[in-house]
């Protein structure tokens, strides 16, 4: 049997670095990083914090979704410099203490809306940012495509997503505009 191969870490030591301070799901973070570091591996690398998932590493497939200050973005296409200063929410922070599900999370569930699990973080906090901007939301099925656009999925063929985002804006009291 072969052994997994850990995951290579890029030698960065030559590089130039950065001091960086920003809060991630409440906390405050200080590290002194590459200039070069993305924020999905600070965030995974530095923090731990692995349930931000890197698929594509250029900004398609929206694995690496994370709030930055309360808005989805990519986290493989930002700079932990960047970041600096910034508000980070990642999927560790949506769920309860106690390990109640968010209702996004509960949609998703009980619509079956994942399979692998590999794109439903991203998926999730996608839909919580989108949920949470004060933009009407277009809840028909085109609208919810249109939502889902920038994230990839491999397994589910999409149904059962869409409804997961129907079933969840139920369970916020959301209405379509
Ligand atoms: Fe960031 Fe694919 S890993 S968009
Ligand atoms: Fe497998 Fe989406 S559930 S990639």
């Amino acid at each position: 049997m072969t052994r997994m191969m850990k995951p290579t870490i890029p030698d960065r030591s030559a590089d130039a670095q950065v001091e960086v301070e920003l809060t991630v799901n409440g906390e405050t973070v200080h590290r002194t990083v590459s200039v070069r570091m993305l924020l999905s591996d600070f965030l995974r690398h530095e923090l731990g914090l692995t349930g931000t998932h890197v698929g594509c590493e250029h900004g398609v497939c929206g694995c690496c979704t994370v709030l930055i200050d309360g808005k989805p973005g990519r986290s493989c296409l930002t700079l932990a410099a960047q970041a600096d200063g910034y508000t980070i929410r990642t999927i560790e922070s949506v769920a309860a203490a106690d390990g109640t599900l968010h209702p996004v999370q509960q949609a998703f569930k009980e619509c079956h809306g994942l399979q692998c699990g590999y794109c439903t973080p991203g998926m999730v906090m996608n839909i919580l940012g989108r949920f949470e901007e004060k933009a009407p939301l277009d809840l028909s099925d085109d609208g919810i495509r249109e939502l889902l656009s920038g994230n990839l999925c491999r397994c589910t063929g999409y149904l059962n997503i869409i409804a997961a985002v129907r079933r969840a804006a139920e369970l916020l009291g959301k209405t379509s505009a």
